[in-house]
């Protein structure tokens, strides 16, 4: 080691209801290498704290070199800093508008001096507002299908059986071709329909290993992978096992991962990752742990005029598209009082399914 070269840094002890606060805390020493974080400072960087403690925070989190000045002259002088509304920029994980106070900790004797970092993110108001507004216009968007698909689906049986009894009137094998088709139809309105109305059964629920469930998606699109597209798995091996319909999460994931699979075209990556996240709001309400499972692709992004619209059915930005996969993997995801997010741009599109890890809600804490 040069003499140069920092001592490396230990990680602080950090008290038990450090994980249940829903600021986002992190202390660094004088170096800026992180020596304890919690677990929403983990959710705001998107990385686990077993990888980052020890490094510098510069590694995950941009810091410019005006900051960084200010921060060391910050515990030099031992003046705190605020900042209000400050753009925070991960590098592995979506940038985040926040509220930011840094107060330096004095050493006792020769214990060097640390900084204590407090974030509140202010755009997760935002996004819980975001959220119940779209599960209002979801609900009418259902309502209005149930409605539309029962008036569909009873003429349409009427018409499929006289169609099958005007085929058994008929001998022309010509003629008979046009009921055929009139029944084939009627089917193929009929699958839609059913389709559009989504799954009708409550979720059979099991003690499912996310990962293995992820893995197996992964084994079924490789299969049918162009040359120029490569999928691979990132997992946070502490995510626990959750009870639910195996079945419907690997039916909700292939609709995210072949959505990815289209819109990269004939090259292009998709990366599949777990993380858990603490202290989480879903659907309005607070859960103590949440698993995010994450469907990354570097294609082009989802088109500006279906951005806002894309988990009512039948908006589709592809020729060929019905507009159907992101709605039913919506409702598969809800009947587990989970919610699937996106974020895109050009070059990074990313659907997160949130789904609550059972436990005692956050409110109820069992050491209280
Ligand atoms: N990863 C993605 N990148 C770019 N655009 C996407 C992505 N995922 C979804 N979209 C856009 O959202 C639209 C709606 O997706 P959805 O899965 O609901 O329907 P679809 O893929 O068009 O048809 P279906 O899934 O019923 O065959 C897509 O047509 C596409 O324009
Ligand atoms: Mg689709």
């Amino acid at each position: 080691m040069s003499p140069h070269t920092p001592r490396p840094s230990p990680p602080l002890p950090t008290p038990p209801w450090w994980d249940d606060l829903s600021t986002a805390v992190m202390v660094t020493d004088g170096e800026l290498r992180l020596q304890a974080m919690n677990g929403s400072a983990e959710v705001l960087l998107g990385l686990s704290r077993e990888r980052i403690l020890g490094h510098p925070l510069g590694h995950w989190l941009h810091l410019d070199r005006n900051l960084s000045t200010r921060l060391r002259s910050a515990l030099v002088q031992d003046q705190p800093i605020t900042l209000r509304a400050r753009q925070m920029e991960p590098l592995r994980a979506e940038s985040f508008l926040a509220d930011v106070i840094i107060t330096p900790l004095q050493g006792e004797g020769d214990e060097p001096g640390r900084l204590l970092f407090e974030l509140s993110a202010i755009d997760r108001h935002e996004r819980i507002s975001r959220e119940e507004q779209l599960q209002k216009q979801q609900a009418i968007s259902r309502a209005v299908t149930r409605g539309l698909a029962h008036e569909i689906k009873n003429p349409l049986g009427g018409l499929r059986g006289a169609a099958q009894l005007l085929a058994g009137e008929l001998d022309d094998p010509d003629l008979r071709e046009y009921t055929r088709i009139i029944i084939h139809e009627a089917d193929r309105l009929r699958a839609l329909v059913d389709r559009m109305l989504g799954p009708n059964n409550m979720p059979q629920r099991t003690s499912v290993n996310l990962h293995e469930i992820l893995e197996h998606v992964r084994g079924l699109i490789s299969v049918q992978l162009p040359l120029g597209v490569k999928i691979r798995g990132d997992y946070d091996p502490s995510i626990p096992e959750i009870k639910a319909d195996r079945d419907m999460l690997v039916q909700a994931l292939l609709n995210l991962v072949q959505n990815a699979l289209q819109a990269l075209g004939d090259e292009g990556d998709i990366v599949l990752s777990s993380r858990i996240l603490r202290q989480y709001t879903v659907s309005g309400k607070r859960h103590r742990l949440v698993a995010r499972l994450s469907v990354r692709d570097n294609g082009p992004g989802i088109p500006e005029e279906v951005r806002e619209r894309i988990f009512f059915p039948m908006i589709t930005g592809r020729a060929s598209g019905t507009g159907l996969g992101l709605p039913i993997a919506q409702s598969l995801v809800q009947l587990h009082d989970g919610l699937i997010e996106c974020h895109s741009r050009p070059g990074s599109t990313r659907f997160d399914i949130l789904l609550p890890v059972a436990g005692p809600p956050a409110s109820e804490s069992p050491d209280a």
